[in-house]
């Protein structure tokens, strides 16, 4: 079995690498991205729509791989809303076939980058096929220690979240929860997937100015980078782009930062 395998990537070493020639630290532990822009990306080329996410595969692989380079413990990549739904019939057809291949065709490449699959949304209303296949994956890749690729398919925040007011007040009713101790924390493990930490950085392609449903209880801190590129042009070289303007924010989360603290609240 290779080393690959099983062996967690060297970050400190894989980040001094790194093209930008920026600090080795301050990256990002968990990257959320709205891939964003393959139809019209198609359309400027004159082809069918779905052409854009084919060819947005490609960045997946890409953006996954070098973020397993660099050490970045999640990616999460939204694939497919509960509102894509709306589309025409060809195109989810379309995406759900791709899908299926992508579960399929990128299983030895993950297994030998040593990435672990996850997904979160509803998954029961994707076809059974893809159903089957995403298990597949996700119990093969389930004892990998590198990046954990999460995938968000028929994913909405807020169906995640009514899921989990849902979950939560059954529990009040059976009499095993005091809504007094619905806590953050509590609240959280009723989640698609309750041990992900939240998303440091959250980057947009194609340019909307929007988060379209996308995480929204674990993307309240999150640093947001969007870029008018569309997704099947965003290659590693642009993730490092937004790597480097994570580098540069000043995270407060409704603080103050150490520098402009009173020397004393007393009085
Ligand atoms: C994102 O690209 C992929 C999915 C939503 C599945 P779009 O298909 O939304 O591309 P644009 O935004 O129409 O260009
Ligand atoms: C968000 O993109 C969903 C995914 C990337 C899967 P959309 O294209 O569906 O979002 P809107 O319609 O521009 O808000
Ligand atoms: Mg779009």
């Amino acid at each position: 079995m290779s080393s690959r395998l099983t062996r967690k990537p060297d970050r400190t070493k894989a980040q001094a690498e790194s093209k930008t020639g920026a600090p080795s630290d301050g990256l990002p532990q968990h990257v959320a991205i709205i891939m964003d822009g393959n139809g019209r990306w198609a359309q400027q080329r004159g082809l069918p729509r779905v052409m854009g996410h084919r060819e947005g595969v490609k960045s997946i692989r890409d953006i996954t791989t070098e973020c397993r380079r660099v050490g970045i413990d999640r990616l999460t990549l939204y694939a497919f809303s509960t509102d894509n739904w709306k589309r025409p019939r060809g195109e989810v057809a379309f995406l759900m076939r791709l899908l299926k291949h992508f579960l399929i065709h990128e299983r030895g490449e993950l297994m030998d980058n040593g990435v672990r699959l996850t997904a979160i949304g509803e998954l029961e209303a994707l076809p059974k096929t893809v159903q089957r296949e995403l298990e597949k994956t996700c119990a093969l890749s389930a004892g990998n220690q590198a990046t954990t690729l999460c995938l968000a398919l028929n994913y909405g925040g807020r169906a995640e979240i009514l899921n989990a007011v849902r979950q939560a007040a059954e529990r009040v009713r059976r009499g095993e929860l005091e809504p007094a101790d619905i806590d953050e924390a509590r609240f959280r493990s009723f989640l698609y997937d309750p041990t992900a930490a939240d998303p440091d950085l959250l980057i947009r392609t194609g340019g909307e100015m929007r988060v379209s449903d996308f995480l929204l209880w674990q993307i309240s801190y999150a640093e947001l980078w969007i870029t008018e590129r569309f997704w099947p042009d965003f290659r590693k070289e642009h993730l490092h782009e937004a790597f480097e303007a994570f580098r540069c924010r000043k995270r407060r989360f409704g603080g103050l930062p150490d520098s402009s603290r009173p020397s004393s609240t007393a009085s």
